[in-house]
């Protein structure tokens, strides 16, 4: 059934993808600092996968934990939601914890992520690396984009922010990977935030001004991406993104999946196109969200925020939980 939005995602759910993430994000948030990012992340799996089972839908894993050979939970394909066969049909993409090396060594940014939109209408990218370039709301269209190099894209943005490219903060991920990217930055003169691990707050922290980043530069997870692109698609900016093949086996898995175009650059329509709501939970003190907080007489603070593509919403959403 349609709703008023013109979107058959029912409203009643951009809440419910709250306490999806905030259940995520507060068993992960027990594993901080504790150096153990697998128990941190089967925490969050665990937590993450029993809030959709609680739901009236009739869920698809699009983007999980991994193929269902190397992820017992939350794994591509599995069913989700508790009216099978009934429920509105939504396809899910989901990362119960963004940043498991971040969790465990206690660094900023960890999330609790999730993106849902109609069937078929999130890309299902396989596990490979993906070139991402991002930049906020406020842009002419493809300011940024994988023709220009890194110096042209950088000069393109400060032209239209009306300031010098020494004035431009770039996101990247901290990778040997990315050596000349970084070089070539330095060069321009241009601010680098290096970041550990956590690039979806990386890229979503182009559109918020407050963090002071203007264009996220470099390669991370695909799966990342289209949750990025997902956020975006809710708050306005730009992202592109293309895969990367490493091997023979990743561009099999990328013919799995449908993907016939290698060298495809995606846009964010491609990447999430119709109504998508999108969540987070901070696990972590980060530039989006606060992380899980224990405060005196068992409480346990959240913050979240949750938004549509379809009406343009964004809530912040803060939890007090009294857990027994
Ligand atoms: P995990 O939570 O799976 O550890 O991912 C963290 C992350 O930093 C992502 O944000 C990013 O897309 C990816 O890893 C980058 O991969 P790599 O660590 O191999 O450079």
């Amino acid at each position: 059934m349609t709703n008023s939005s013109g979107s058959n995602l029912d409203r009643v759910l951009v809440l419910e993808m709250v306490r999806v993430t905030e259940a995520a994000a507060i068993a992960a948030a027990k594993l901080i600092g504790r150096g153990d990012e697998k128990a941190a992340d089967a925490a969050a799996v665990e937590a993450m996968r029993a809030a959709f089972n609680d739901l009236y839908m009739d869920g698809t894993v699009v983007i999980g934990e991994g193929e269902r050979d190397e992820a017992p939970m939350l794994y591509i394909g599995e069913k989700v939601g508790n009216a099978p066969g009934k429920g509105p049909r939504i396809d899910i993409a989901l990362d119960p914890l963004e940043g498991t090396t971040i969790t465990a060594k206690a660094g900023p940014n960890a999330l609790a992520v999730l993106a849902i939109a109609e069937e078929g209408c999130l890309l299902n990218a396989p596990d490979v690396y993906m070139d991402k370039l991002a930049v906020g709301p406020g842009y002419s269209p493809d300011i940024v984009n994988f023709d220009n190099g890194v110096r042209e894209n950088v000069e393109a943005v400060a032209r239209e922010k009306s300031v010098s490219p020494q004035d431009i903060i770039v996101c990247v991920l901290d990778r040997p990977r990315h050596e000349a990217i970084i070089a070539e930055l330095r060069a321009i003169g241009c601010g680098v935030a290096l970041i550990p691990d956590g690039d979806v707050a990386g890229v979503i922290a182009t559109t918020n001004p407050e963090t002071n980043i203007d264009i996220y530069m470099g390669s991370g997870g695909a799966p990342e991406g289209v949750l990025a692109a997902a956020a975006l698609r809710c708050v306005g900016g730009q992202f592109k993104g293309r895969l990367i093949f490493r091997n023979d086996d990743e561009r099999l898995r990328a013919k799995k999946w449908g993907i016939e175009d290698l060298d495809r650059v995606y846009d964010l329509e491609d990447l999430a196109k119709g109504d998508v709501i999108f969540a987070a939970t901070g696990v972590t003190d980060g530039s989006l969200l606060r992380g899980v907080k224990h405060r005196r007489g068992g409480i346990l603070t959240t913050e979240s925020v949750v938004m549509r593509a379809s009406s343009g919403t964004v809530r912040w959403v803060k939890g007090e939980h009294r857990i027994a």
